[in-house]
């Protein structure tokens, strides 16, 4: 298997420098950058990762707390698998932010390939289980603006995975080792793309008739879950990465 990942720009350079006094507390935007040899599991919480953390702690916790508050049966593991594997998917991309040298994003691609793929069997079997819940309940599908965006995002994501996967596993199937190259910033757009979705689905979510009735499950703490979430994401994004002009 050969590293397809670009060459990064900071290649071969010694690990960034201790940030200036000036720096802002959380650090400059886009600035959070794994050292060299420093453990991948530091990059979840550097900057403001740990914002993220405690977001995807809160939506976690406020989903099990809402399945769990009831019997458990073949819908309690729709919301459960799904709120595994949006966590893990959040953890894949905040594992890979801080990756800067071509070392990095190289064991960080298998870890982060590792864990999307995880949370895609997640999403499939918290798929199946809505489906045949609402077949069991004779429940009509589709008939909510949770369930069209659930839809949606569930086929994104297999989609972005396929690609994701070919991009970096088997880069000859884009002609090209370069080409595979070329689309890397197509992958992360769309996967910043993709983690919106997924918020905005968890919010739909709690406005369907039984997270309002029987599931108590509380719009505001989703809310509150997803904006410490995107307070931590949106600032490590590297807009090199996206392929935008920096100086
Ligand atoms: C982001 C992750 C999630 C995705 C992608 C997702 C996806 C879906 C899909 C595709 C359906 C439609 C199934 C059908 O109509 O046959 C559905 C229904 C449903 N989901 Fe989710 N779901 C997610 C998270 C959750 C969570 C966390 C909860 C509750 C805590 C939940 C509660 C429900 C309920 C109650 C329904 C039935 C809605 C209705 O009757 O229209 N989902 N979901």
């Amino acid at each position: 298997m050969s590293n397809t990942l670009e060459p990064s720009p900071a290649s071969g350079q010694a690990a960034p420098s201790e940030p200036p006094e000036t720096e802002p507390l959380l650090g400059r935007i886009g600035a959070a950058s794994q050292r060299e040899g420093a453990p991948f599991w530091k990059n979840l919480i550097m900057g403001t990762g740990f914002l993220a953390q405690i977001g995807l702690l809160t939506l976690t916790a406020t989903t099990w707390v809402s399945i769990f508050s009831l019997p458990v049966g073949l819908f309690t593991l729709h919301p459960l698998f799904n709120s595994i594997g949006v966590l893990l998917l959040f953890e894949a991309v905040l594992l890979l932010q801080p990756t800067h040298t071509a070392n990095q994003k190289f064991k960080g691609a298998i870890i982060h390939s590792t864990l999307t793929g995880v949370s895609l069997l997640l999403f499939v079997g918290a798929g199946v289980a809505i489906l045949l819940n609402k077949i069991r309940i004779k429940h009509e599908h589709f008939g909510s603006a949770h369930a069209i965006l659930g839809l949606v995002v569930y086929v994104l994501i297999l989609i972005q995975a396929i690609i994701g996967f070919a991009q970096f596993y088997t880069p000859r199937a884009f002609g090209s080792v370069e080409n595979a190259k070329a689309i890397y910033k197509y992958h992360r757009l769309a996967g910043y793309m993709i983690e919106l979705l997924l918020v905005v689905t968890l919010i739909a979510a709690s406005r369907t008739t039984f997270a309002l009735g029987p599931l108590s499950f509380k719009t505001w703490t989703v809310v509150i879950g997803s904006s410490s979430v995107a307070i931590g994401v949106i600032p490590r994004i590297k807009k090199e990465k996206l392929g935008f002009k920096c100086r």
